[in-house]
């Protein structure tokens, strides 16, 4: 399929979240709203040219849009891959400069390259010769000791004289030392008037906010001030959130009225990747909070999470798990009409 380029819209965006976001995730947020940009898991450069390429790049037409997230900081390297992202039929390619790990950190990419913005120029660059999508970058607002909004634009700066129209900024800076990849999307304090403050000094850029909004009334108030928002957590653990994004946020028709009609269009896409070898619970592991917050969530929830890994499960342990949600007396279909 070919790249939809620089029509697609980054007004809602699903964040790459590493070891949730994967394609059988995508498949599922995709049941919920069309509109939304999905992005992977980060995949580095290295398993793109060293490992098995098909099986990191492969993904269902339906998930369109999708933009891959690489990780890398080799220009050469990076230029590669992207020129696989277009050949793939991605949307978009994005530069991970956001993420604190130290297995990140040892490869030399992720948030310490905030530290290096003229190698991140330069990746650009390499990235934009390579391919003829849009390429973005997803950052955070500083790392270490880049204590100052000056910091940010010395890094925002540079990338995108070098082409970068997108910037995805995560609004807390990240400790490289002495805290781990979660407590680095949770200690540092949010700053979103940062974020804003950069959308007034680059209007010609496009600027994405991300970092702990957790609802789309959150969203929308975001949206008076920067161009899109991303949203990692909230959209994995209460995924129903998402049903309301094209109507709120694109002012086009929901795409789906009620949870039942999810799993309804979840269940042969499950039996479908079954059939190709795939196990239950890499998939439904994505689905258990699609019920939260209403009667029966919790035995849906543990019916999976007990049933679903065993080797001989099938689609009927999700089947019955749909079936303890509605014992439980659950009236969705009204719930969400109504
Ligand atoms: C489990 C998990 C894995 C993540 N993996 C990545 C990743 O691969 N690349 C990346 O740029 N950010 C990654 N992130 C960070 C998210 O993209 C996002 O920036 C962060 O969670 C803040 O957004 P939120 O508050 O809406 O969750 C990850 C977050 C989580 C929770």
């Amino acid at each position: 399929m070919p790249a939809s380029c620089n029509t697609i819209s980054r007004r809602f965006c699903i964040a790459p979240m590493m070891d949730w976001s994967d394609r059988h995730c995508r498949y599922f947020w995709r049941l919920l709203t069309q509109e939304a940009l999905l992005y992977t898991e980060m995949v580095t450069t290295g398993a793109l040219i060293h490992g098995d390429r098909h099986r990191f790049l492969h993904f269902n037409p339906q998930e369109h849009p999708v933009a891959l997230q690489l990780g890398g900081s080799e220009p050469a390297d990076l230029a590669r891959c992207a020129s696989w992202a277009q050949e793939w039929g991605y949307d978009e390619v994005n530069l991970n400069c956001g993420c604190p790990s130290d297995r990140v950190q040892s490869g030399m990419f992720g948030a310490c390259l905030m530290a290096q913005p003229q190698r991140v120029a330069q990746c650009v660059a390499a990235m934009l010769d390579a391919c003829d999508l849009p390429v973005s970058v997803k950052h955070r607002i500083g790392i270490d000791d880049m204590e100052s909004y000056q910091n940010m634009v010395d890094f925002v700066a540079p990338v995108a004289e070098a082409g970068c129209r997108v910037f995805i900024v995560h609004a807390r800076k990240a400790w490289l030392k002495g805290l781990s990849p979660k407590e680095n999307r949770e200690i540092p304090p949010l700053n979103y008037p940062w974020v804003y403050r950069l959308k007034q000094d680059f209007p010609e850029l496009e600027i994405i906010i991300n970092g702990g909004i957790q609802s789309l009334d959150e969203a929308e108030a975001h949206l008076h001030h920067v161009d899109g928002v991303m949203i990692g957590r909230e959209a994995y653990q209460n995924p129903w959130m998402l049903a309301d994004v094209d109507a709120r946020l694109f002012n086009s028709r929901k795409t789906v009225v009620s949870r039942d009609d999810v799993l309804a269009g979840l269940i042969p896409y499950v039996q479908t990747q079954m059939d190709a070898g795939a196990q239950l619970n890499h998939i439904t592991r994505h689905i258990l909070g699609l019920y939260q917050g209403v009667p029966g969530a919790r035995k849906f929830r543990r019916h999976l999470s007990e049933n679903a890994y065993r080797k001989d499960a099938d689609i009927e342990v999700l089947t019955d798990a749909f079936d303890k949600v509605k014992a439980s007396g659950f009236g969705d279909r009204k719930a969400a009409v109504g």
